[in-house]
């Protein structure tokens, strides 16, 4: 017998900026990753998701293939500034239309729409006009673009989530400054990593006072961080690993409050969160329904008294990246035993039955999804066919973890492989590809099932029984 429940929901996800193209299309207006991607030397070769797979166009033959595939339920994001052009007052009727006629597609072939509010595509306007999260205005913002999705949406959609991984907007956009907008100031990042969690809170407020028929959620990366050894030095530079790239992300959505130790050390060295009067009471009442969890790689963590910095492999040559390391703090390490994806990804199944058990162990058995997770690789074209066995191989494994960490108790309700369809990877353009449908960039973006898609197909059929 299936170890999942039974109403697990097997699904896929994507992003809007990585599926949709009709960057300008019907009155949208442009977002910070449609200049960001078209500055040099931004992206890998100056991939840019103007075009992408034109899933704006195409999105009912792709929701067909959806349910030939037998997806229960679909994760996209809405692109702000396809709403409201302008980040806020004058709403565009033709971006409504769009989601409003994709729900109902999906809906038709009995797939259960998941909405993610934020996947890092911000309005350019609003960057322009006050610096985007760096400012507290961002919070009214948000929650009006959210009660914006509510009011046209949640008559029809149940599964909601506010941000996608604020630690790679945030890290990316204000610390690395890999990510618009391409800043390397800690400080700035903080505030503004703050600012996220208020506008969660306050969006998590009025899906509550609009009395929307659903959940609403908060999407993280779920990165566990081991010692890479036993040494009271690599415990200590690990401990603060999973602090940062874990509890400082999770606490605030999920126990209304920033981890204490942490948050003393951070104010002492750069002055911030900075916290106004009724901060601390929006975070503490709007606690989340669930969390969703993105799972890809573990990372070991030794301490560190040398690296500063890193470098991102982008191109899919193994070893051509350098492991990031806060010079005092921590530096992440290559696993001498571990498995490796071309990018470098330490490829580690029995990670994420690890790290769901510690979710439970600091939040109590809370409602999560399995809201991304797959391997990237350049899949051979074999005789025409795509072969992705490998992709094939890393799913079944990590569902298999999943379904151990449904065993130990853990509140699955559902899994979402990134992706459902070859798509733009941010700074790592087409060649990095995750989906279950190829997309043929020579031939007018012909779509094409691969291997995988024959497999997860008999998955979602047998309820996991059949890998
Ligand atoms: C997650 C994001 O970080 O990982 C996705 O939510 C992203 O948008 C995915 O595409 C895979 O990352 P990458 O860098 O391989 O595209």
């Amino acid at each position: 017998m299936s170890v999942f429940p039974k109403d697990f929901l097997w699904g896929a996800a994507t992003a809007s900026y990585q599926v949709e193209g009709g960057f300008d299309a019907d009155g949208k207006g442009l977002s910070n990753w449609d200049l960001f991607s078209h500055l040099p030397g931004t992206t890998y070769q100056g991939t840019n998701g103007d075009v992408a797979v034109d899933h704006y166009h195409r999105f009912r033959e792709d929701v067909a293939l959806m349910a030939e595939l037998g997806m229960q339920t679909y994760r996209f994001s809405i692109s702000w500034p396809r709403l409201l052009p302008q980040g806020r007052g004058e709403v565009n009727e033709a971006g409504i239309q769009f989601y409003s006629d994709l729900i109902d597609e999906l809906l038709r072939h009995n797939i259960k729409p998941m909405i993610t509010l934020y996947h890092w595509d911000l309005p350019q306007a609003l960057q322009e006009e006050f610096g985007g999260w760096e400012s507290r205005e961002i919070v009214d913002a948000f929650d009006e673009y959210a009660r914006l999705c509510y009011q046209r949406f949640g008559d029809r959609v149940e599964l909601w989530s506010t941000f996608n991984e604020t630690i790679v907007f945030i890290g990316m956009g204000y610390i690395t400054g890999a990510h618009p907008p391409k800043l390397t100031d800690p400080k700035k990042g903080i505030q503004a990593c703050h600012h996220v969690f208020l506008a969660n809170a306050r969006a998590v407020k009025s899906f509550r006072e609009m009395k929307i028929n659903g959940q609403i959620g908060f999407v993280n990366v779920l990165q566990p961080n081991d010692p890479i050894s036993d040494s009271p030095e690599d415990r200590r530079a690990c401990e603060l690993a999973e602090g940062i790239f874990t509890h400082w992300l999770y606490d605030p959505v999920l126990k209304g409050e920033y981890p204490a130790e942490l948050l003393a050390m951070a104010q002492q060295a750069f002055g911030v969160p900075y916290f106004a009067p009724g901060d601390e009471a929006l975070l503490k009442g709007n606690i989340v329904d669930f969390i969703g969890l993105n799972y890809y790689k573990r990372e070991m963590v030794a301490h560190n008294d040398d690296v500063e910095g890193y470098a991102i492999n982008t191109s899919g040559q193994k070893g051509s990246g350098r492991e990031l390391g806060f010079k005092g703090l921590f530096k992440l390490v290559r696993n001498p035993n571990g498995v490796y994806t071309d990018w470098d990804w330490e490829v580690y199944p029995q990670g994420l039955t690890d790290a769901i058990g510690r979710i439970v162990k600091r939040y109590g058995n809370i409602p999560i999804y399995i809201t991304e997770n797959g391997l990237g690789a350049k899949d051979p074209i074999v005789e025409g066919e795509v072969h992705d066995q490998p992709r094939i191989d890393y799913l079944r494994d990590h569902i298999q973890a999943i379904g151990a960490a449904i065993e130990q108790g853990a509140d699955v309700r559902g899994y979402y492989p990134w992706s459902f369809i070859d798509l733009l990877s941010w700074l790592n353009g087409y060649q990095k590809q995750y989906g279950f449908v190829y997309v043929d960039h020579d031939n007018n973006l012909a779509r094409k099932k691969k291997q995988s898609f024959g497999w997860y197909q008999r998955v979602i059929a047998s309820h996991g029984e059949q890998l």
